[in-house]
């Protein structure tokens, strides 16, 4: 039986470098061999209260980039998730077999929760597990944290199990996400005597996982961290940031070990240049001739070779709004035959029978 792989990306604000090498171009070349699912989820975006505009315009322009960088919804099945109202029936089913302890103690939740309620580091002391936990309960707050951010791991469970997908391509901050789904999984089977729930595993790419360092000098690119490369920045905006990356006062004498911010602007070359210039720009290094401004330049031009064919498909693609409406009725309507399939499966052994 082929593996059904299912990956979802919140629809938070657009693509940047990190997403594109760390999942999106590896997604692209999984299409011809699995069977793929690939979905917006801006059901999870809301657990932060965006903006309504800003969400649809959100869930548009990830879904044209995510065309625009290759998937293909002749190949995969691509989809947003508020689109299978059956994500919703059974996020509250499974609701019943989830533990409020349970979701407290994952780790993006107190940290989601430490930041709703502006509780500094529990480093510092005041945003302990103890104090997260007084101010939720408490009433002294209007500082809100919401039901749904609790949630989360549940609905991400069910965007698996609902699919029975057997592989999820998910970062190291989602692994803990997936071992909680393998949880409910397993709980579900055993508590029901069924074998209804496959149970999911990290999608094992091969080889080293990449890491997209950000242009401040330390740490992976992200949204949150601001320092992110977006596959639509306008060239001159990209050129521009790459000027202005953090670098060192340069080597002073032949091969000395590099320093972080300027090992990362390697990482970022090695990505994106041919391993000619990677060895030219290594060899002045290493003879202390490097000019930082001439590998940027470098830098800036071979990340937009990569970017501008993306940036100039998503204008096309944003500009044809049946095109886009299709694709997604196309993969709803796929989604929700497995969706609803599940769904039924699961009313019927939890009792749920018409009468
Ligand atoms: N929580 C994931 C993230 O923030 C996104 C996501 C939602 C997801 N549902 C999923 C990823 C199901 C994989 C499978 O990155």
């Amino acid at each position: 039986m082929k593996d059904i792989v299912l990956s979802g990306i919140r629809s938070t604000g657009n693509l940047h470098l990190g997403n594109y090498y760390g999942a999106l171009s590896k997604f692209v070349k999984i299409q011809d061999t699995c069977d793929c699912n690939f979905f917006i989820a801006d059901l999870h975006a809301l657990t932060t209260n965006p903006d309504p505009q800003q969400l649809h315009a959100n869930v548009k322009s990830i879904l044209a980039e995510y065309l625009a960088a290759g998937l293909d919804p002749e190949k995969s099945t691509i989809f947003v998730q508020s689109d299978i109202p059956e994500i919703a029936e059974m996020y509250l089913l499974l609701n019943m077999h989830v533990g409020i302890g349970e979701l407290m103690r994952t780790a993006s939740f107190k940290d989601k929760a430490r930041k709703a309620l502006g509780l500094g580091s529990p480093e510092a002391g005041d945003g302990d597990d103890d104090a997260i936990e007084r101010q939720i309960i408490g009433t002294d707050s209007n500082r809100r944290v919401n039901a749904g951010l609790l949630t989360y791991p549940t609905l991400m469970a069910v965007d698996i199990l609902i699919q029975k997908a057997t592989k999820v391509p998910v970062g190291k901050d989602q692994l803990q996400h997936l071992e909680l789904t393998r949880r409910f999984a397993r709980r579900f089977n055993s508590f029901y005597g069924v074998d209804l729930f496959p149970e999911p595993t990290d999608f094992d790419f091969g080889g080293a996982p990449v890491k997209v360092p950000g242009l401040d000098g330390s740490g992976k690119m992200g949204k949150s961290e601001g320092n992110c490369i977006y596959l639509i920045d306008d060239p001159k905006v990209l050129r521009k940031k790459v000027m202005r990356a953090v670098t060192d006062e340069g080597p002073k004498e032949p091969n000395s070990p590099m320093s972080e911010p300027v090992a990362n602007l390697f990482t970022l070359l090695e990505l994106t240049s041919t391993p000619d210039v990677v060895s030219h720009f290594r060899q002045a290094y290493a003879d202390c001739s490097i000019r930082y401004g001439d590998l940027k330049k470098q830098l800036a031009e071979d990340i937009l070779a990569v970017t501008t064919p993306i940036r100039e498909r998503v204008q096309d693609i944003l500009a044809d709004e049946s095109y886009l409406a299709r694709v997604v009725r196309q993969g709803a309507e796929k989604a929700r035959a497995r969706a609803s399939q599940t769904l039924r499966e699961m009313r019927e052994i939890m009792g749920i029978r018409p009468l």
